[in-house]
């Protein structure tokens, strides 16, 4: 398929990045089980690795079904150029990790699946990098926290666990003000519902496990690049605008240009951190992405179905569905998430946390899992799980107090998961 910006969504999903197979012609993108590439000669060998030429060495840097599932995903996001990693976790350090450097800083949302949460405010510390958190709807608050040594603003586009859609476009103008990129984690909404690159975002990071895989198969990671930042207008990221001694010196900036974030990705992070994703991981994710414009029609039309179930029954307190019409974010959810505010929302059962765990346990078509974005429909008490290292004030900044329940909704039959719901709501607030 030649490039060209006239294919739509349901085309770029299934072809991006892929072609038949050279040596055969395979139609179906090969799982390339290898891990070297034989050299043509000495020189080639030696021009690889000066990255003087663009090709594969060894596959902890670069695979070639695995490039395919980098260049779907850069496609869809309308990104130059992406780098996929062994989860999202990694991803979000991944990410990191070319801006920061000891007594650097990030400016995160308060509303963030809880995991990152904890990674952020524990785990960077050991590498001298801290996060400040903030209310990103506060966007004073925003401008406050930045200072000398912010090196990124984190977000997510619709966030784990309350479904709470972000104001990106507004984030971005924050982040070019203060000449610092946008990192949108983008994991729930799926370039489907939302492309944070054309709302100005600069990076944007996925748990592919989720909604991109969709059939909770394997675990991965995607950081995508917008190509849009000058990484050398400021002195603020010399990983990429000064000269990189693992290279004699070459300046990816200078050198790469629109694609410096991504060569440094892999030519140093993948390199060095080794945080690789394998290539039956790629497939995997590869088969999924085909049907991602069909399954995430479907996660929002039985959310939004289930959600105004919900909303209308007496055993529920309130839902924070985005999609809602009694929603605060209904015109947000408009403007910026047009084909709707995804499937992950939370909501909140009369008779608080026993009420949540009877309601956990008598469900029967819900799985209680510690994952979300699969086919199946999917439930959590956050706070005794995913959100059980925070505080009790960071779980009700992250919309996961004790009294709520998170669900992520499958695309089976919406009349099923609500009789599901009904008859477990029953015995949870009998
Ligand atoms: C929004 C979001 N981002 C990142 C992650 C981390 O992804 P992974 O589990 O693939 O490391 C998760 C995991 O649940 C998530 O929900």
């Amino acid at each position: 398929m030649s490039d060209g910006p006239t294919y739509g969504f349901d085309t770029l999903q299934i072809h991006a990045g892929a072609r038949p197979d050279p040596a055969t012609g395979a139609r179906q993108t090969p799982i390339y089980q290898t891990t070297a590439y034989v050299f043509r000669d000495a020189d080639h060998a030696a021009a690889l690795f000066n990255l003087q030429e663009v090709g594969f060495i060894y596959s902890r840097l670069t695979n070639p079904t695995v490039a395919v599932l980098q260049e779907r995903v850069a496609t869809l996001e309308g990104g130059v150029g992406a780098v996929c990693c062994s989860s999202g976790h990694a991803a979000q350090i991944m990410a990191l990790f070319p801006l920061m450097g000891p007594g650097c800083n990030v400016v995160a949302s308060t509303r963030l699946y809880g995991g990152t949460v904890t990674q952020f405010s524990q785990t960077i510390k050991r590498f001298g990098w801290s996060a400040k958190f903030v209310d990103t709807d506060d966007l004073d608050a925003v401008k406050g926290a930045i200072d000398e040594n912010t090196r990124a603003i984190f977000c997510e586009s619709i966030a784990n666990p309350g479904g709470y859609v972000t104001d990106i476009r507004a984030l971005a103008d924050v982040a070019d003000a203060a000449g610092i990129p946008l990192i949108v984690d983008n994991t729930s909404a799926t370039p489907y519902l939302c492309r944070p690159i054309d709302h100005g975002a600069t990076l944007v990071v996925h748990s592919t496990t989720k909604y991109l895989t969709g059939n909770g198969t394997v675990t991965g990671g995607c950081i995508v690049d917008s190509g849009k930042f000058d990484w050398s207008a400021n002195d603020k990221f010399p990983s990429l605008s000064q000269p990189e001694p693992a290279y004699h010196g070459l300046k990816f900036h200078e050198t790469f240009g629109p694609l410096a974030f991504t060569f440094h990705g892999i030519a140093i992070g993948l390199r060095d951190l080794g945080m690789t994703m394998n290539p039956q991981a790629a497939h995997y994710t590869l088969m999924g992405i085909e049907t991602l414009s069909l399954r995430m029609e479907r996660h929002v039309e039985n959310a939004q179905k289930i959600a105004a179930w919900l909303e209308a029954d007496d055993r529920v307190d309130y839902v924070t569905y985005a999609g809602l019409p009694s929603s605060p974010y209904k015109d947000r959810v408009k403007s910026q998430y047009p084909r709707g505010a995804g499937a992950l929302f939370t909501f909140a059962v009369k008779g608080g946390y026993d009420a949540c765990i009877k309601l956990v346990n008598a469900l029967e078509i819900f799985s209680h899992v510690a994952n979300l974005g699969d086919a199946r429909s999917l439930i959590i008490h956050s706070a005794s799980t995913t959100h059980r290292q925070l505080t009790p004030e960071q779980q009700e900044a992250a919309g996961a107090g004790p009294g709520v329940v998170r669900v992520s909704i499958g695309i089976e039959d919406a009349n099923d998961l609500i009789a599901d719901l009904d008859q477990a709501l029953a015995k949870a607030t009998a």
